[in-house]
């Protein structure tokens, strides 16, 4: 306990906090656009927060922008939001880099970051285009990886701040016809996990959000939507995961799991043996391209 105390308030770097005044805390938000990260955006800007969009669409951003600014102008308290736009591609070595460049240039600084781009792949993965798996890699991991490191120390050092990472439920299990995709969710509950304990005590929260099936394009974008899993699995609203995650991150929670019967399928996905969990996820991802 009371070493919790001493890193949280002893070994804050007064230099660098000085160098905050005048600046604007804000959210961080990747894949903002649509689906889950949209979601994230709107409960932000509601809140009052300051928020960076990214993703690699400039025209979609500039609607999301447009379309936010006008919720809030119909709010009750008529503050214009402050919401800044970057059109990135996120797989880019030099991408976080060149995003925490084109924030210095701007009064803000990275409070909180959410790490929710994700992309899915389906099928056997010997049949997988190799570069479709490069493409997932990087996204679903190195880019994580990449935009954590470089916003983790300045939160630490500030001795505040979080980090939210989007894995999936899928993340708890292989996923035979999803494998890479499932995998790549497993390192991000892992890393997740780890720098919670690792950092523990600093002032800055770790969540990782695990959820099942949710109403998106990322089904139809990976050509997954005749899968059993679309039809025998109940979808949860992008709206309901991001209220839930915030919920939880706001708590301290470190994996969180929206929605109850998510919650069932989680425990059972811990306790029970790849042997046994495999079969039955590989009936619900296979694609069944076969019956096109
Ligand atoms: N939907 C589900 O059922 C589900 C379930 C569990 C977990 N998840 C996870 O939740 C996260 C969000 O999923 P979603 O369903 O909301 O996805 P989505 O609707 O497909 O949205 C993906 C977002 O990411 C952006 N994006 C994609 N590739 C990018 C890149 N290379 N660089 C920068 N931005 C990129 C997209 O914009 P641009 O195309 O313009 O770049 C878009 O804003 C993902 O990590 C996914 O794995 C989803």
């Amino acid at each position: 306990m009371l070493t919790w105390w001493r890193r949280r308030f002893w070994k804050r770097d007064e230099a660098a906090l000085a160098e905050l005044h005048g600046l604007q805390p804000a959210t961080l938000i990747t894949g903002a656009t649509r689906g889950i990260g949209y979601e994230f955006a709107r409960m932000v800007v509601r809140s009052g927060g300051s928020v960076v969009l990214i993703a690699r669409s400039e025209s979609d951003l500039q609607r999301v922008r447009d379309r936010l600014l006008a919720e809030a102008k119909d709010a009750t308290d008529h503050t214009t939001p402050s919401i800044t736009t970057i059109a990135i591609d996120l797989t880019g070595v030099d991408a976080a880099s060149s995003i925490r460049d084109q924030l210095g240039t701007l009064n803000l600084y990275i409070d909180t970051l959410i790490n929710n781009a994700g992309v899915g792949l389906s099928g056997h993965f010997a049949d997988q285009p190799p570069a479709q798996i490069d493409h997932l890699v990087e996204l679903n991991i190195s880019a994580l990886t990449r935009l954590t490191q470089t916003f983790l120390p300045d939160m630490l050092v500030r001795g505040h701040g979080g980090i939210i990472n989007v894995a999936s439920l899928g993340g708890l299990t292989p996923g035979p016809f999803q494998a890479a995709y499932y995998a790549s969710k497993a390192y991000v509950i892992s890393l997740t996990q780890a720098l919670s304990y690792e950092n523990r005590g600093q002032g800055v929260r770790f969540t990782v959000i695990a959820p099942g099936p949710v109403e998106t394009q990322f089904h139809a974008q990976m050509d997954a939507e005749r899968a059993f899993y679309r039809r025998f699995l109940p979808a949860m609203t992008a709206r309901a995961v991001a209220r839930s995650t915030m919920f939880w991150y706001k708590l301290g929670r470190t994996v969180v799991v929206p929605g109850v019967f998510n919650t069932i399928l989680a425990i059972c996905l811990r306790i029970l043996p790849a042997p046994l969990t495999s079969p039955v996820v590989a009936f619900l991802l296979n694609p069944r391209d076969d019956e096109k």
